[in-house]
C-alpha cells in the first residue's frame, strides 16, 4: 500500500492554482518558472475555471505585465524612484474567442485540467516579448518595506465588460512568475585568466599577480576555485591578500551600475614574498543567497518563496546583442582579488570575469539538482498533504499559489 502511494506522488503533476477573492474564478498554472532559450521563451499556459452561472454575460480577461521598479544604490532608503508597469499582451480568455487559422494547440497540463473541470474550465496562452529581461530582485534591507526593488512579471485576469475596464478586485488576481535563463548544455573549457602587475614610485622593480579560474561557468552552489600566484620582484610588502566574488548589477533603464561583495575571504599567507620568489595558491569561494540575507540590493533570480532563492543568474544575451541594449537588470560576476601594499604602496587589484547560472535542462547536472529537490518536495508534500485539494484520482496535486510578499494589500 505505501510503495503505491508513494509512487503515485512521484508521478503527480502539480498545479499552482490561485482563487479570486469572491471564490469564483481560479487560475491554473502549470508552473511558475518559464525558461529563456535565447531563442525562444517557454510559454505561459494555464488554465481559467469559472463557477456555473457566474459570469451572466460578462468576460475574463487575462494579461500578462511587467513591473519595472528602480531606486538609487546610494540612497540611504532605497526608494521608488522609478516605477512602470507595462502591460505585455492582453487577450479575451472566456468566453473563448475563435481564432480562424489557429486552432488553439493544447499543452498537457492544460488538457488535464480542461478534462477535469470540462466546460468550465478556459485555456489561455502568454508569450514573452522577443528580448524581454529576466526576474530580477534586488533584495530589500531589513528597514525597507514596500514592493522590491526590481524586475517583476505578473499574470493577472479580471471580469469586465470590456478590456479596457479594469476589473474589480473581488473578481480579479494577480499571480508572480519568473523569467529565467539557464546555462547552455556545454560548459566551455576556456579558463579565466588575468595578469597584472604594479610598479612603486619611489622603489625599483615590479609585483606580479596572476589570477586564474577553474571554469568561466559555474552553477549556484558550486565552488569557485582561485589560483592566485604572485611574483615579487619589487621592495615592497604585501600585507595581505583579500580575494571576492562580486556580484554586478546593470540597470539599464536608470543608467545605473553597481557592484557588490557576495563572498570573500582575505589572509596573510605566503607574505612577504622575497624577491624574485613566487607564491601560488588556490583559494576557494562559494557565492550564496543565504550568505547575503538581508543585505540590500543584492541581486536574486526573482523572489517568490523563501525557500527557493538564489543568487541572480548571469544575463546571457543573444549572439550580436549587446547587454546594455537589453531593458531591465544585466547582471554579471567577477573574481576580485586585492594585493594590499599598505598605505604608501597602494593596492593591486584585478578581476576576472565568470558566470554564474542554473544547469541546463537535461544536462547531467541538471538531473541531480532535480532528484534532489524531488525528494526535498516529496517530503514536504507528504507533511503538508493536508494543504492540498485532495485530487489524487487525476494525480495531479494542486498548491495554492504563493502570495506576492509584501506587496499584496488585503483585499
Ligand atoms: C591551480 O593550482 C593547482 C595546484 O597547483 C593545479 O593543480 C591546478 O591545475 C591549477 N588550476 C588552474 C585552473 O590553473
Ligand atoms: C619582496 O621582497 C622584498 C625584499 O626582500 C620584501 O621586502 C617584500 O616584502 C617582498 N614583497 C612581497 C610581496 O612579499
Amino acid at each position: 500500500m505505501f510503495p503505491l502511494l508513494f509512487l503515485a506522488y512521484v508521478v503527480a503533476v502539480k498545479v499552482f492554482k490561485k482563487t479570486t477573492p469572491n471564490g469564483k474564478v481560479t487560475v491554473y498554472l502549470g508552473k511558475r518558472d518559464f525558461i529563456d532559450h535565447l531563442d525562444s521563451v517557454e510559454p505561459i499556459d494555464g488554465v481559467v475555471v469559472v463557477d456555473n452561472d457566474y459570469l451572466q454575460g460578462r468576460k475574463i480577461y487575462g494579461q500578462l505585465s511587467t513591473v519595472y521598479r528602480f531606486g538609487r544604490e546610494e540612497d540611504e532608503v532605497m526608494g521608488v524612484k522609478f516605477s512602470k508597469e507595462i502591460v505585455l499582451s492582453k487577450e479575451q480568455v472566456v468566453p473563448q474567442i475563435e481564432k480562424r487559422d489557429e486552432k488553439p494547440s493544447l499543452t498537457p497540463i492544460q488538457e488535464k485540467l480542461i478534462r477535469k473541470f470540462g466546460n468550465n474550465a478556459f485555456p489561455f496562452t502568454f508569450h514573452f516579448p522577443a528580448s524581454s529581461p529576466s526576474s530580477v530582485t534586488l533584495q530589500p534591507g531589513e528597514d525597507d518595506n514596500g514592493k522590491p526593488l526590481g524586475v517583476e512579471y505578473t499574470i493577472k485576469t479580471f471580469v469586465a465588460e470590456h478590456s479596457e475596464d479594469r476589473g474589480h478586485k473581488r473578481s480579479s488576481i494577480t499571480l508572480a512568475i519568473k523569467k529565467l535563463q539557464h546555462a547552455p548544455l556545454a560548459r566551455g573549457r576556456r579558463l579565466p585568466s588575468s595578469l597584472v602587475s604594479k610598479g612603486f614610485t619611489f622603489s625599483q622593480g615590479k609585483l606580479n599577480l596572476e589570477v586564474t579560474l577553474d571554469k568561466e561557468l559555474y552553477y549556484h552552489g558550486e565552488k569557485i576555485s582561485a589560483n592566485i600566484t604572485v611574483n615579487n620582484n619589487s621592495r615592497k610588502a604585501v600585507k595581505n591578500i583579500k580575494v571576492f566574488a562580486v556580484q554586478h548589477c546593470e540597470v539599464t533603464m536608470v543608467n545605473a551600475q553597481f557592484s557588490k561583495y557576495v563572498a570573500s575571504l582575505e589572509t596573510r599567507e605566503g607574505c612577504p614574498i622575497t624577491p624574485g620568489a613566487s607564491f601560488t595558491k588556490t583559494f576557494f569561494l562559494v557565492p550564496l543567497a543565504c550568505s547575503n540575507k538581508d543585505r540590500r540590493g543584492i541581486a536574486l533570480d526573482g523572489h517568490l518563496r523563501d525557500d527557493d532563492v538564489n543568487l541572480a543568474s548571469s544575463t546571457l544575451v543573444a549572439e550580436g546583442k549587446c547587454p546594455a541594449d537589453a531593458m531591465g537588470i544585466v547582471i554579471s560576476y567577477s573574481v576580485r582579488v586585492k594585493l594590499n601594499c599598505g598605505t604608501l604602496g597602494g593596492e593591486l587589484v584585478t578581476d576576472v570575469p565568470f558566470k554564474l547560472m542554473h544547469p541546463a535542462p537535461g544536462s547531467m547536472e541538471r538531473e541531480k539538482a532535480n532528484a534532489l529537490k524531488k525528494s526535498k518536495s516529496i517530503e514536504r508534500t507528504r507533511y503538508e498533504n493536508s494543504c492540498y485539494a485532495d485530487d489524487d484520482d487525476d494525480n495531479i496535486v494542486f498548491e495554492d499559489f504563493a502570495r506576492l510578499r509584501l506587496n499584496e494589500p488585503d483585499e
